[in-house]
């Protein structure tokens, strides 16, 4: 840290504030004030926090930034996190070359053009997953009856793991994403599904299928421990964001009537209502973490190396400059006309989401179906009676009591 650096004001992570779409206040405050702040980790440790749209983005493109959680002063929000992040590290945290090498064995598996071939499998699970919710009843859990399956079951497809193994690693993973996990069991959770795939992918060297672990495995450039740790990102990132993103997207329409009238009207407005609704809600609420290997000046502030920072996308996402509409929608407020599409939801940069075509064109089906087929679709319980994973990386509901 400099000398001039200013005295940190704000503890992380903040708390929610009355409205559950909205992020914390004081991150709303942070950004009020300026683009780059000192904010305070909860181990102590003081860090910067970026809140600005632009800044967010600088930060994330520049490669000075390591997002290797290993590198000394990478800011962590919990000890789960950390574990997750250090023991035996995906991509997702580590710098290229190290990051491209590894990332670019499974890149073809989600361009585009692959995905789009997958919609009519997708549009197949999703009506399923209403028939079976809808099936004799008339209420359900829209997160567990209806959210979670939709995303496990397309992973689990793409990947080869059989989904009648889906309590095991959801709940696993929900361990691992809970900020609240205590070192040990974040620890036992990563062993143990990591110990899942590798015996998995073991199986799938004896019994290769046309499926993503299959064709990992065949390779001779990849170790068993990195085929595994392959897995475990695509397994754990491919089902839980999504699954949140839906629940909450499902909620958030109910609580407008007039944006759902907008959309139910005109269907075609699904595409760039499920961009609006990932700006609107990010659901990666904690923000990005990366730590600077050379001192860089970020919004006409130096951060010096070894300092961590926390790219807060929920802020970035808000920034009037970019997403204030010319009819006069705030960005606070939900707009499923507006052109959300450079939102920074999914990141920026060498990371961004792999998974964001596929994450796209579930929630686009989903939202579709669901407006379409379930018409009556309503809460079934007072809506401050609902229940958020704040302390998780991933925001969303602990369940969504619904009726048609
Ligand atoms: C990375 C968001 C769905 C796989 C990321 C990052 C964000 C994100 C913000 C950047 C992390 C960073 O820079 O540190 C989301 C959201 C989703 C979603 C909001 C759903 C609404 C998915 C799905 C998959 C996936 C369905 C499928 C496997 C990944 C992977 C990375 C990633 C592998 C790491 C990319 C890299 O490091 O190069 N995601 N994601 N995500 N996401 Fe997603």
């Amino acid at each position: 840290m400099t000398a001039t650096a200013p005295a940190p004001s704000l503890n992380l992570p903040g708390s929610y504030g009355t409205c559950p779409f909205d992020p914390p206040p004081a991150y709303t405050a942070a950004a009020h004030d300026a683009a780059v702040t000192r904010a305070v980790l909860p181990d102590g440790t003081a860090c910067w926090l970026v809140t600005g749209y632009e800044e967010v983005r600088a930060v994330l493109a520049d490669p000075r930034f390591s997002a290797d959680a290993r590198t000394p002063g990478f800011p962590f929000l919990s000890a789960g996190q950390r574990e997750l992040a250090t023991a035996k590290p995906s991509f997702i945290r580590m710098d290229d070359p190290e990051h491209a090498r590894l990332r670019r064995m499974v890149t073809k598996d989600f361009l585009v053009k692959r995905i789009e071939e997958l919609r009519p499998g997708i549009q197949d699970i999703v009506d399923r997953a209403v028939d079976r919710m809808t099936d004799g009843r008339t209420s359900a859990d829209l997160v567990a009856d209806f959210a979670l399956p939709i995303p496990s079951l397309a992973i689990c497809l793409m990947l080869g793991v059989p989904y009648e193994d889906h309590d095991l690693f959801q709940s696993l993973s929900r361990t691992l994403l809970d900020n609240g996990t205590t070192l040990q069991r974040a620890e036992r959770a990563h062993v143990q599904l990591m110990d899942y795939l590798a015996e998995l992918a073991e199986h799938k060297r004896r019994h290769p299928a046309d499926d993503i672990l299959s064709r990992l495995v065949a390779r001779d450039d990849l170790t068993p421990q990195e085929t595994a740790s392959l897995g475990f990102l695509l397994l754990v990132t491919g089902h839980e964001s999504t699954a949140n993103m839906a629940a909450i997207s499902v909620l958030a329409l109910l609580r407008d009537p007039a944006q759902t009238a907008l959309l139910r009207d005109d269907p075609e407005l699904v595409r760039g209502a499920v961009e609006e609704l990932l700006r609107h809600l990010t659901i990666i609420h904690l923000g990005l973490g990366r730590v600077a290997t050379r001192s860089v000046e970020v919004g006409g502030v130096t951060v010096p190396a070894g300092d961590g920072v926390i790219c807060m996308l929920s802020t970035a996402n808000r920034d009037p400059s970019l997403f204030a509409t010319e009819g006069g929608t705030c960005p606070s407020e939900l707009d499923v006309t507006r052109d959300a599409r450079r939102h920074v939801a999914f990141g920026h940069g060498i990371h961004q989401c792999l998974g964001q075509t596929l994450a796209r064109v579930e929630l686009q089906i989903i939202l579709a179906t669901l407006l379409r087929r379930l018409p009556g679709l309503r809460l079934a319980t007072p809506p401050d009676q609902l229940v958020y994973h704040q302390d998780a990386i991933v925001y969303g509901l602990r369940a969504l009591p619904v009726t048609w």
